[in-house]
C-alpha cells in the first residue's frame, strides 16, 4: 500500500461521525439497475425499490443509478410498469441522491440507432421526469453517436457523463486497436465534448488491476474531468482493479449493496468501505446503516427474486470471460436461448465461434447492442452454418451494422461477410461513412400518428416509438384496453414463500409424482361412454384388455374444458338428457385434437427456427412467393431475423399476427 493510503486517523470508528478523509472515494450504487439487471434479469419492481429507498438517500452517494440500460424495455414488457413513472416515484423517496441512468446513445435505452427528433425527445422527457446524470456510450466507441444527445443533455441543465467502453483484442490492454492511446484519446475526445466526468465502463469485468491502474493515472494526466471506474466482477479481478485505481487517483467508484453484488454485476460497497476506512480516501459512509439496508434487502426483498438467480454454477466467477469477453447479461441470455433451442451442448462451439464473428465485425467491444448482435449471429452461425456457407442466416441488426448504421467499427469489417450482408439490403448495398443518424428519416411524427387515441402523452408516444410491438400491447395494458396477461403481475413473499415449502417436500421426497406413464393407443374395439358428474360431462372410452374392461381415455366435455371448445348445443343438452340420449350430441363436440391445426392446410410449412416474437409477416394469405423471399420477421433475443420462404408457390395459411410469441418449430406459415 502507498504511503498516502495509510491510516491517517488516530480516533476511528464505524459511524459516520468519523473525521472527513481529505481525498475520499465518491460511490455510486448500482443495486436499482446494473445489479438487478445483471443478477436478476432486470426484472426489479419499483414497488420492491421503495422500502430501501429512503434509507439509501441517507447513505452519501455520489450518484445512485436507477434507471436506463434494459429497465425500460424489461419494465413495459416484462412488469407491465410504466417506464417513466419509476422516475417519478422514486424521486418522491430519494431527494438527496443525484439519479443516473445508463444511456446508450442514438440507441437510448434500445437496440438500433433511434432518430435524432426521438433521441431529443426522449433526453428532453427524461430530464423532465427526473434524472440528473445521462451516463452515455456507444457501443463502437464512435462519438458521433452521441453528439444529438449531448447537447439536449447539456441544455437540460443536467450532468453528462461520457464513457469508453473497454474492451481488448490481447489478453491484457495492448495490442493494435484498444492500447492506452486509444483510452486517452477517447478520454480527449469526451472532454471536449464537454463531458462533465469520463466514465470506463468494462461491462464484461475485463480490467486487469494494473491496466486499471496505468489507464485512470494516464487519464488523470491527460483531462480534467473527474474519472469514474464501472467494472463487473464477472472475472473475479474488479475489487482488485477498484484499489489499483483507487490508489491511481481514480474519482468515482461504482459498486452494488451487497445482496445485488458479485457474479455478473459489481464488488459490493461494504469490503471497500472497510478497505478505505480510515485512509485518505475514505468513504465516510456508516458500516451499520449499510447492514441495515442489506438486511431489509435479505428478508423483504430477495426472496422474491431468488428464483431468478443462475444457481446451477458454484463458482461466482468466471474466468472464461477473459476468454470469450461476454458481458454477464449476455452470457445468460446465450445460454437461454440455446436452451430453448434444445443445442445447450452447442455452448462450446459458440464459445468458438463468438471472437471469429466479433473479428468480422470489425473487433468492435461487445456491450448492448453490440453484444447481443454478436452473440446471436453467432449462435445463427453454429446452428445453421454448414461446412458449404458460412453466414447463412444473417440478423437485420449484423445487416445495419455492415451498412454503416451503428457507426465505424475498430477496424474495417470483413469484405467478404459485409458483401453478403449487403445484397439485396433495403438501405442499399453501398455501406455509409457518415454519422448513422443522417440517413435516418424522422420517426417521432410517425409514432404520434399510429399512437393516436391511444398514447396520452409524449412518454406514452416514446415507449411505442422506442418499441414499437411490445410497446403497443403495454400501452393497451395500461389504459385497460387489453387484460395484461398472469405472468406479468408481481410475485409475493407468499408465493416466495409457498415455492420455497414446495422445493423442501420435494427433496424431503414427500411430493407425490405424477404418472408419465403414456397412454396406450385406441384400440379397435374401443366403446365410448358419456358420463356425467353434476355439471361435468366426460366422453369415456372404453377397451376390453385381456377379458378385464379397461378405461383407455377420459375427455372432459364441458367445465373442464374452455367452453366455446364444446358446440352451445352439445352444452346444452349434455347436462339435461339422460345418457342414453346424448350420443348425438357428444358426437357433435369436437375432441381436442379437432382444434385448427396449422399441419391441416397442405403444403410446405415455415417453422419458426427459434423462439421469438413474431414482429411482422411481409406477405398475406393468397400472395405468391419465392423460395428465399423473407415471409416473416421474427425477433429472437432482441435480434430480428428475415426468414425466407422454403419454397416457392402461394401462402396458404398465416398462422400468428404481430406480437405473437411462437416456440421452435411452431408453424409460421405454409406455401402451397
Ligand atoms: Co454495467
Amino acid at each position: 500500500m502507498s504511503d498516502e493510503n495509510a491510516v491517517k486517523m488516530t480516533t476511528m470508528n464505524y459511524d459516520k461521525d468519523r473525521p472527513t478523509a481529505e481525498n475520499p472515494v465518491k460511490i455510486e450504487d448500482l443495486s436499482l439497475r446494473d445489479g438487478h439487471q445483471s443478477l436478476f434479469a432486470t426484472r426489479g419492481r419499483t414497488e420492491d425499490m421503495i422500502p430501501v429507498a429512503e434509507m439509501m438517500d441517507e447513505v452519501g452517494f455520489w450518484a445512485m443509478e436507477v434507471w436506463g440500460g434494459a429497465t425500460f424495455d424489461t419494465m413495459h414488457r416484462f412488469l407491465n410498469e410504466d417506464p417513466w413513472e419509476r422516475i417519478r416515484t422514486l424521486k418522491r423517496y430519494i431527494k438527496k441522491t443525484p439519479f443516473s441512468m445508463l444511456l446508450r446513445a442514438q440507441n437510448l435505452v434500445g437496440y438500433r440507432n433511434y432518430a435524432d427528433d426521438v433521441a431529443r425527445a426522449f433526453v428532453e422527457r427524461t430530464a423532465e421526469n427526473g434524472m440528473d446524470i445521462f451516463r452515455t456510450f456507444d457501443a463502437l466507441n464512435d462519438y458521433r453517436n452521441i453528439e444529438t444527445v449531448v447537447p439536449v443533455i447539456k441544455a437540460s441543465g443536467k450532468h453528462f457523463q461520457g464513457c469508453i467502453c473497454y474492451t481488448m483484442t490481447e489478453p491484457r490492454m495492448g495490442g493494435e486497436v484498444y492500447n492506452i492511446d486509444y483510452f486517452v484519446n477517447k478520454a480527449k475526445a469526451l472532454e471536449d465534448m464537454g463531458a462533465d466526468s469520463i466514465c470506463i465502463k468494462d461491462m464484461a469485468g475485463l480490467i486487469a488491476p494494473y491496466d486499471a491502474y496505468a489507464i485512470v493515472k494516464a487519464l488523470k494526466e491527460n483531462v480534467k474531468p473527474p474519472i469514474h471506474l464501472h467494472s463487473h466482477f464477472t472475472s473475479g479481478m474488479s475489487p482488485m482493479s477498484h484499489l489499483k485505481a483507487i490508489e491511481a487517483g481514480v474519482d468515482i467508484i461504482d459498486t452494488c449493496m451487497s445482496p445485488y453484488a458479485y457474479r455478473t454485476s459489481h464488488a459490493a460497497l461494504e469490503p471497500l468501505v472497510m478497505t478505505l476506512l480510515g485512509t485518505n480516501r475514505d468513504t465516510g459512509f456508516d458500516i451499520k446503516q449499510l447492514a441495515a439496508i442489506n438486511e431489509k434487502f435479505e428478508k423483504e426483498i430477495m426472496p422474491k427474486y431468488r428464483h431468478l438467480l443462475d444457481d446451477t454454477k458454484m463458482s461466482i466467477i468466471d474466468i472464461n470471460v477473459l476468454l470469450h469477453q461476454t458481458p454477464g447479461g449476455m452470457l445468460s441470455n446465450l445460454v437461454n436461448q440455446l436452451r430453448e433451442m434444445d443445442a445447450l451442448d452447442k455452448i462450446d462451439e459458440v464459445y468458438a465461434e463468438l471472437p471469429r464473428v466479433r473479428k468480422d465485425l470489425g473487433q468492435i467491444p461487445l456491450v448492448t447492442p453490440t453484444s447481443q448482435i454478436v452473440g446471436i449471429q453467432t449462435v445463427n452461425n453454429v446452428l445453421f452454418d454448414d461446412e458449404n456457407e458460412r453466414y447463412k442466416m444473417i440478423t437485420a441488426q449484423v445487416k445495419d451494422l455492415c451498412y454503416g448504421l451503428y457507426g465505424k467499427t475498430a477496424v474495417p469489417i470483413n469484405p467478404e461477410v459485409q458483401k453478403k450482408a449487403l445484397k439485396g439490403y433495403e438501405r442499399g448495398e453501398e455501406p455509409i461513412t457518415c454519422r448513422p443518424a443522417e440517413v435516418l428519416e424522422p420517426e417521432l411524427a410517425k409514432a404520434k400518428s399510429e399512437t393516436e387515441g391511444l398514447a396520452v402523452d409524449l412518454d406514452d408516444v416514446l415507449i411505442y416509438a422506442l418499441y414499437p410491438v411490445t410497446g403497443k400491447k403495454f400501452l393497451n395494458w395500461k389504459y385497460g384496453k387489453e387484460q395484461p396477461p398472469p405472468e406479468v403481475r408481481p410475485r409475493t413473499l407468499e408465493d416466495a414463500k409457498a415455492e420455497l415449502e414446495l422445493l423442501k417436500k420435494a427433496k424431503a421426497g414427500q411430493l407425490v409424482e405424477k404418472s408419465t406413464k403414456a397412454a396406450p393407443p385406441k384400440g379397435e374395439n374401443l366403446r365410448t361412454f358419456n358420463v356425467f358428474v353434476d355439471d361435468d360431462f366426460f366422453e369415456v372410452g372404453v377397451e376390453s384388455l385381456d377379458g378385464a374392461p379397461m378405461i383407455n381415455y377420459v375427455q372432459p366435455m364441458a367445465g373442464a374444458m374452455p367452453a366455446p371448445a364444446m358446440p352451445a348445443a352439445a352444452r346444452a343438452a349434455a347436462p339435461a338428457q339422460a345418457p342414453a340420449a346424448a350420443p348425438a350430441a357428444a358426437k357433435a363436440a369436437p375432441p381436442a385434437e379437432a382444434a385448427p391445426a396449422p399441419a391441416a392446410v397442405e403444403g410446405t410449412p415455415l417453422n419458426a427456427p427459434m423462439p421469438g416474437l413474431i414482429i411482422k409477416y411481409e406477405k398475406n394469405v393468397g400472395d405468391a412467393i419465392n423460395e428465399g423471399e423473407t415471409v416473416v420477421i421474427l425477433e429472437a433475443m432482441k435480434m430480428e431475423n428475415a426468414l425466407p420462404a422454403p419454397a416457392s408457390g402461394t401462402i396458404k395459411a398465416i398462422n400468428y399476427s404481430s406480437g405473437d410469441s411462437v416456440a421452435k418449430g411452431d408453424v409460421l406459415c405454409v406455401i402451397g
